[in-house]
């Protein structure tokens, strides 16, 4: 059923390509006096959640923030979960994705992975290939400086890339996110203010949103209401306002 919400978004005004921080999971077992891997279980329904609200709306592209570099250094007990719930998400949803036409992608240092979860991770990667409607990209041993001198090695061990042939365009061909469009919006959620390595170098004209709800309690709703601020923005690029809207008449 379309919401009320729902109506007041502008279908040509869509973002291409979303990509959320999802944030929050420990703060919201916390308040509720659980642990703080209920806390990430229960993410795993907000993700399910956002990534069919998504499809629903028309988005593209999405994609979800849900393990960094950096988080390999949480406690043991905290990574084998989060790896488990990972491993049990794409065991599940991988028919899901293909019903609904959605290409599972995935950017980071895979390798780092669980062998387990690598499998499982490229075993539905392959099966879903072939869906149009949109991509679900999910980073994982993600880091936002791993990336950039992952692609500054790509270069160097190509050994016939002069100096000149370096430029914003021919660079980003060695990013993880080549086939991806820019992302046009961020969402972090649980109110922190920052980019924790997510795609340092793809955000640089991205619009941001972050809004206090726990990642946990993120729901179709809530994404609407990203968007629909999205929507008021003016995205000037360096140009001045007045550029911006003859542009927009021509
Ligand atoms: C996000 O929630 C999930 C991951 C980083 C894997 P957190 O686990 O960071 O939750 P908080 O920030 O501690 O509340
Ligand atoms: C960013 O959240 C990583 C993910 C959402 C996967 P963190 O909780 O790890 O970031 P910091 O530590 O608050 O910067
Ligand atoms: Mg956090």
């Amino acid at each position: 059923m379309k919401g009320k919400l729902q109506s007041l978004l502008d279908k040509e005004k869509l973002p291409r390509h979303i990509v959320i921080i999802m944030d929050g999971n420990g703060r919201w077992a916390n308040r509720k006096g659980l642990d703080r891997i209920s806390g990430h279980r229960e993410g795993m329904k907000a993700v399910r959640s956002v990534v069919k609200a998504a499809r629903e709306l028309g988005i593209k592209s999405v994609t979800l923030y849900a393990f960094s570099a950096q988080n390999w250094k949480r406690p043991k007990e905290e990574v084998n979960a989060l790896m488990e719930l990972l491993r049990q998400y794409l065991i599940k949803e991988g028919d899901k994705l293909v019903k609904e036409e959605i290409r599972l992608n995935a950017i980071g240092r895979l390798r780092e992975l669980p062998s387990d979860v690598y499998k499982v991770l490229i075993d539905t990667m392959e099966k879903t290939k072939h869906c149009k409607e949109m991509i679900l990209t999910l980073a994982l041993s993600y880091g936002g400086r791993e990336e950039i001198v992952d692609a500054v090695r790509k270069i160097l061990s190509r050994g016939d890339i002069s100096p000149e042939d370096i430029n914003e365009e021919s660079f980003s061909q060695f990013l993880y996110t080549v086939d991806l469009p820019e992302p046009d919006l961020l969402i972090r959620t649980s109110g922190e203010m920052r980019l924790s390595n997510f795609l340092l170098w793809q955000l640089a004209y991205t619009e941001i949103y972050v809004t206090k709800t726990l990642w946990p309690d993120f729901r179709k709703r809530h994404l609407i209401k990203a968007i629909l601020n999205y929507q008021n923005r003016e995205r000037r690029f360096g140009l001045t306002s007045d550029q911006i809207k003859k542009r927009h008449i021509q």
